[in-house]
């Protein structure tokens, strides 16, 4: 099992056991602490095999779809001859998460094993990951750590002396939410806009630089080094619900909450616990009215389905919304649903590439509508306009970011009419004054 938590016995902590300990950032404080000696099992096997270990632990992506690892690296071509790269995705800019940060800024270690552990996995000799350019301390942190895996050894042209080539190159982004979207990242890296590309091909076809490609997210990667030390079998049982959601995971907690941050359960968690339990509950005198678990991209649900959900990816699905990338946006009774709903529709606006009508349309129209409802000049005809527009915009477009937009939309006017009806009928006061 994992370890628990000395002052929270319900989390099981794995990936995130030396938060807080700065001596676990530097190398020999990560070798102290049994690090690296799943990069030197890891050479010694044959590729194929980690691919194995890996798929049988039941590891899926982190990274916001929870596509199953193991099974994406074999995909990558085997003898083909071309160079092949890992790119981490260490982007994270979905509104209301924030563990990918964490992990780097204190454990760049479990990182850059990760990242080299699956790199010699897909037969990749470089990695590029790939830093949210607002990441200040986790760039330093990883820069300095980088600098130090090479000077002793970890990474380079002969990788513990096995005469196996790693390289690691650190790329930072500039502040675009969409190149977190994987082909935009790719782009990205290559020195273009970052416009997401259509697929296929699928970057393990032709990604970076046109080569055969994996992509994974920092969560998905630290994990890895836990796996090949302790065996999949131990990742695998850690599970309390769904078999297809195994090992721990980081969910980061924000908004009404007592006791924001980052918490690591089993999968299978209940989430009533995590929010009231582990992450405190509500304020005094409020109580829960929504939670949006998925980072903002999912839809929004409220207290009956959110206290009724366990916390993998199938018990979110069963109460009507999504994983995603796991950042809980929790909101109590003093929440405005249709301005939270605003918010977000105008950050999408604000990010989309502009490439598909639908979405650089969509995103913007969808916005305006629910300002002038929140204006008090909303019309009944706007939440079937509302509806409408968020139909056209869903499944249409090259990336997700579009559906991303429309999704806490129509969950929100599901879900809590009653918020609509209040500025509709001018029983609530306009939250935006009218210009
Ligand atoms: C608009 C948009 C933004 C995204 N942002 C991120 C991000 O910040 N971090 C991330 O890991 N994945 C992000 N993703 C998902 C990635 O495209 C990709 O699925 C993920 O990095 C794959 O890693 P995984 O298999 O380990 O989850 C985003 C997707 C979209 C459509």
């Amino acid at each position: 099992m994992g370890f628990p938590h000395p002052n929270h016995p319900k989390e099981t902590i794995v990936l995130s056991q030396y938060f807080g300990d700065a001596d676990a950032r530097t190398y020999a404080g990560w070798v102290k602490r049994g690090g690296y000696e799943a990069l030197k099992k890891a050479l010694g096997m044959a590729p194929e095999a980690i691919v194995e270990e890996i798929k049988a632990s039941g590891l899926r992506g982190r990274g916001g779809a929870g596509f199953p690892t193991g099974l994406k690296w074999s995909f990558m071509p085997k003898g083909d001859h071309k160079p092949h790269y890992l790119v981490c995705n260490a982007d994270e800019s979905e509104p209301g998460t924030f563990k990918d940060r964490e992990l780097m800024r204190w454990t760049p270690h479990q990182l850059i094993e990760g990242c080299a552990i699956g790199a010699y996995a897909i037969g990749a000799e470089r990695c590029y990951i790939y830093i949210r350019g607002e990441f200040t301390e986790p760039w330093r942190v990883m820069t300095k750590a980088v600098e130090e895996a090479y000077t002793n050894g970890a990474l380079g042209a002969n990788v513990f002396g096995t005469g196996k080539r790693i390289d690691i190159v650190l790329h930072r982004g500039a502040g675009a939410y969409i190149c977190g979207e994987e082909t935009a990242m790719m782009n990205s890296i290559e020195g273009r806009r970052g416009n997401p590309r259509i697929k296929p091909p699928f970057p393990a076809v032709a990604g970076l630089f046109g080569m055969p490609t994996t992509i994974n997210n920092v969560e998905t990667l630290t994990a890895v080094s836990h796996i090949l030390n302790r065996g999949a079998a131990w990742y695998k049982g850690l599970c309390l619900s769904s078999p297809k959601s195994t090992g721990t995971k980081l969910f980061s907690v924000c908004g009404h909450i007592m006791k924001p941050g980052n918490y690591e359960v089993t999968m299978g968690f209940p989430m009533k616990s995590l929010i009231h339990d582990l992450a405190g509950g509500m304020r005094p005198g409020r109580r829960l009215k929504a939670v949006i678990p998925g980072g903002s991209s999912v839809p929004i649900m409220n207290a009956v389905e959110a206290e009724a959900a366990l916390c993998d990816y199938e018990g979110i699905v069963a109460q009507g919304s999504m994983l995603g990338s796991a950042g809980f946006i929790v909101m109590d009774d003093s929440a405005d649903i249709v301005y939270e709903i605003y918010r977000l529709a105008k950050f999408y606006a604000h990010e989309s590439c502009a490439q598909c009508t639908q979405c650089r349309e969509g995103t913007a129209w969808t916005t305006k509508i629910l300002e002038r409802i929140l204006k008090g000049q909303g019309k009944r005809e706007d939440l079937d306009l509302l509806l409408d527009l968020s139909e056209q915009m869903t499944g249409k477009t090259i990336c997700v970011l579009s559906d991303s937009c429309a999704t806490p939309i129509v969950s929100g006017i599901k879900k809590f009419p009653e918020e609509f009806d209040a500025y509709l009928s001018r029983a609530k006061a306009p939250a935006l004054a009218a210009v």
